[in-house]
């Protein structure tokens, strides 16, 4: 088969490194890729980003299938006009990729079916809003409705801070047309976990959980960031965790996807909260997660293209998952002064002994060099039977790993 995934982060990293080791895999193009792709087996960067364009190149090629791995072309319809052109894609249609790109969509979608999430109230006023805003108790939580790259949420302690919060997005537009309509959100207070899985729109497949560390500093202190590094299993989804999980989140959410029609053939992304009073839904999101992916697909046994192929033929009930034993972190190397300005274009060595540990994001290749080229630059692995064996590979495999002002949190995996 050759393929087509496309993105450029250390997701992509990952996802391609684990369809590359399918047999059924000829060739894989990234389009645009990173410089990871750029050196990894059978793959080749192809510096592609338009859909139309995309188009093309999968027809000119042969291409089998096509894997998209961001949320941005999905929600942009990627999946409509491939398979307008009789191209076979992996992801959601337009219409399911919603629950990504509108939060007020999903929380509506989450209240008509059932799935436990917080309260909630949407606006599109922003007299409305601050009214609401005498009312409601507090730390409360205000979201940009759209898509606004990990920023558009604020978490506000008291009425202030959430009037600010809802002048920054409904008047100062700081997040453009993501900010106008706003959903004001009750706080949850508990331990996060991230629930990748695969649907064919009849079946939710789960995969094994990931806790991922938002924050840059450790402790979980100072701003969120795409996240630092990720642990899986996560410790805290027990199986009493899962229960509830899969019956009042995943199973109506299945009902909901049916009902409604969606054409659903991809990953969903549940990001949940385990509270003292069961778990709630947070979010949905329609791909992988970065850094998830790195370390539940190292996990993986099974092969990641059949699995795809099983979802777009509407198998996923005859299917299984396979996976490792033990624990899997990823550690996240990054660029020095991340979330915030950062400098690019350092130099990055990777001792031969951790090549294969190692999946690049922020990362060019340039003249046969590697380079910085992002705020969140690589992720290192580590493996064991155990979290403090994953642990010790994790940061013993990064000191072979180096670039100038690299940053990276040392508590992966033990801070709750
Ligand atoms: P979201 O993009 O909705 O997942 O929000 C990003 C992050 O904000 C989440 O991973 C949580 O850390 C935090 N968050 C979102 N909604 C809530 C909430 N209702 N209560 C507490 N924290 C939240
Ligand atoms: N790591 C969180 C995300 O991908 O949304």
């Amino acid at each position: 088969m050759k393929l087509l995934l496309i993105g450029s982060g250390g997701r992509e990293h990952a996802l391609a490194w684990k369809m590359a080791q399918s047999s059924k895999v000829e060739k894989i193009f990234v389009a645009p890729g990173n410089g990871g792709t750029a050196i990894e087996n059978k793959c080749e960067n192809v510096n592609i980003t338009e859909i139309k364009d995309l188009i093309n190149f999968a027809i000119k090629e042969n291409i089998d299938l096509t894997v998209v791995g961001p949320e941005d072309p999905l929600t942009k319809g990627i999946v409509n006009e491939f398979k307008k052109a009789g191209l076979k894609i992996f992801g959601p249609a337009q219409n399911g990729a919603m629950l990504e790109g509108s939060k007020s969509f999903s929380k509506d979608f989450m209240k008509k079916y059932n799935v436990k999430t917080a309260e909630y109230a949407t606006f599109t006023n922003v007299d409305d809003a601050l009214k609401y805003l005498e009312t409601c108790s507090y730390p409360t939580v205000v979201k940009a409705d759209g898509l606004a790259a990990g920023k558009g949420v604020i978490i506000c302690v008291n009425k202030e801070e959430a009037i600010e919060a809802v002048n920054t997005c409904m008047v100062d537009d700081t997040f453009g047309d993501a900010g106008k309509t706003i959903v004001i959100e009750e706080f949850l207070e508990g331990i996060e976990a991230s629930i990748l899985s695969i649907t064919d729109g009849k079946t939710i497949i789960p995969f094994l959980s990931g806790k991922d560390h938002k924050q840059i500093f450790d402790g979980g202190k100072g701003p969120n960031t795409g996240g630092m590094g990720v642990m899986a299993p996560n410790p805290y989804v027990t199986e009493e965790v899962m229960k509830d999980f899969e019956e009042n989140i995943m199973a109506n959410t299945l009902v909901g996807i049916r009902e409604e029609e969606f054409d659903f053939k991809g990953i969903i992304f549940f990001g949940i909260m385990i509270t003292k009073k069961g778990v709630y839904l947070l979010e949905y999101n329609v791909r992988m997660g970065d850094p998830e992916t790195q370390s539940v697909l190292y996990l993986m046994e099974s092969d990641l293209v059949e699995l795809i192929e099983a979802a777009l033929r509407e198998e996923l009930d005859k299917t299984t998952v396979k996976w490792k034993d033990g624990v899997c972190i990823n550690v996240v190397l990054a660029s020095k002064g991340y979330p915030g300005n950062f400098t690019k274009g350092y130099e990055i060595t990777i001792d031969e002994k951790v090549k294969d540990k190692v999946f690049l994001a922020g990362a060019k290749l340039e003249d046969d060099v590697l380079k910085t080229n992002g705020g969140r630059v690589l992720s290192v692995i580590g493996c064991g039977s155990n979290v403090q064996e994953a642990r010790k590979e994790a940061y013993e495999n990064i000191k072979y790993v180096n670039f100038k002002d690299s940053y990276c949190r040392t508590d992966i995996g033990i801070h709750k």
